[in-house]
């Protein structure tokens, strides 16, 4: 492969478009470093006042960006968002759950609940990828699990209760896995009864903790299955020991102090500016570039062909089969532009695109220039 240089002046400012783990943006970088703010809680005990105020500020901060309601906490604990799905297993899925599946990570969840010897065969409602499912009530399930965005297709859904053929909500938690979602895209606390994620993405921190806003009904179904002892919870899936220890801004086991800063960071960063209206803005603005130009273009297009489908936080842009995709995303790496190769295991001729908060719309504006600039020179 020839070199390809792309004109410094042309490329983003920051060159990171990874889906996760994502950008992290400078200026909380700094902050953790600064020996007055995050430098000092490094290496420190959490279980002492000053980190135990860092996760206070970070349940503080969550609860008030979704606008929780009285009665709702917000719980976090280690293992990301893949952990929090075999909590969800044990300690919120009461006999039967239905799924939304439309993608790797909508799909592994209904796979864990499907492997659980304890409870009954789910309901799985799949589509074809590139679009999404609609759940529809259903008087055997007690927990419908929704996937806000699906990272791996780029395909986002609304949160909404199932209804009823009456138009009522049904009754039964609503389990979302934002994880890619959360902090970048709009979404009523009503609507949900678990709204968790992991703060590698929207939240610009790193992995390996699980966040989840859990309603009134959600807490209640927790202390019943998790406190009863009817079933055996294993103890790191016991989402009643977290829900304890975030009650005291603790952790179960010890966390990682610098995701917890960034992230706390992030959540400020948001709140100050006028909350989750700023940070969707932001990806709103990216959405409109990369899409407004994958439809312009001659050799892309977007692969979720209904507009209200298309993430705003994930872009997935298919690429004509005579242009490589994947050579492209090669010679972006070269030139310090990374991380846009499509999901491994969807294995389109495809790009992958971040539109996280952290991420400049105008850098996004200049990747749709940098990538037409390739595309005349490979
Ligand atoms: C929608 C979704 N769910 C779950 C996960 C898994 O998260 P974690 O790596 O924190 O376990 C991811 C990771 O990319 C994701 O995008």
């Amino acid at each position: 492969m020839h070199d390809i240089a792309i004109p410094q002046e042309m490329k983003p400012g920051d060159g990171r478009f990874g889906a996760g783990p994502s950008k992290v943006r400078p200026e909380a970088l700094r902050a953790l470093a600064d020996p007055a703010r995050g430098a000092k809680l490094l290496g420190t005990s959490h279980r002492q006042a000053p980190v135990r105020e860092l996760v206070g500020r970070v349940r503080s901060g969550v609860a008030a960006l979704f606008g929780l309601p009285e009665g709702y906490e917000v719980v976090l604990g280690n293992g990301g968002t893949s952990a929090f799905w075999d909590m969800a297993v044990f300690c919120l899925v009461e006999e039967r759950s239905a799924h939304a599946s439309f993608g790797e990570f909508s799909s592994r969840f209904a796979e864990r609940a499907a492997a659980a010897p304890f409870l009954a065969e789910p309901v799985v409602a799949s589509s074809e990828l590139g679009t999404h499912p609609e759940l529809l009530a259903d008087d055997r399930v007690d927990a419908y699990a929704l996937t806000h965005n699906e990272t791996s297709t780029g395909v986002q859904m609304a949160v909404e209760r199932p209804r009823t053929p009456s138009g009522e909500p049904a009754p039964g938690l609503v389990l979302v896995d934002a994880t890619s979602a959360a902090g970048g895209l709009g979404v009523e606390a009503a609507e949900f009864d678990a709204y968790y994620f992991a703060p590698q993405k929207c939240f610009g921190s790193d992995g390996g903790l699980w966040c989840a806003c859990l309603s009134p009904a959600a807490i209640e179904r927790v202390e019943r299955l998790a406190g009863g002892g009817a079933r055996f919870v294993p103890a790191f899936l016991d989402l009643r020991a977290a829900l304890q220890s975030s009650r005291a801004d603790y952790t179960v086991n010890t966390p990682a102090i610098a995701t917890l800063f960034l992230f706390a960071e992030q959540l400020e960063w948001f709140n100050s500016n006028g909350g989750l209206g700023f940070s969707a803005a932001r990806c709103d603005a990216s959405a409109a570039a990369v899409y407004s130009w994958a439809e312009r273009s001659d050799v892309a297009e977007p692969f979720v062909k209904r507009p209200e489908d298309r993430s705003h936080t994930v872009a997935t842009i298919d690429f004509r089969d005579s242009l490589d995709a994947g050579r492209l995303a090669a010679v972006l790496r070269q030139n310090g532009i990374v991380d846009t190769d499509p999901y491994r295991k969807l294995g389109r001729n495809q790009l992958r695109i971040a539109l996280f908060p952290s991420i400049d719309p105008a850098d996004v504006e200049a990747l749709t220039a940098c990538i037409d600039y390739v595309v005349e020179r490979l």
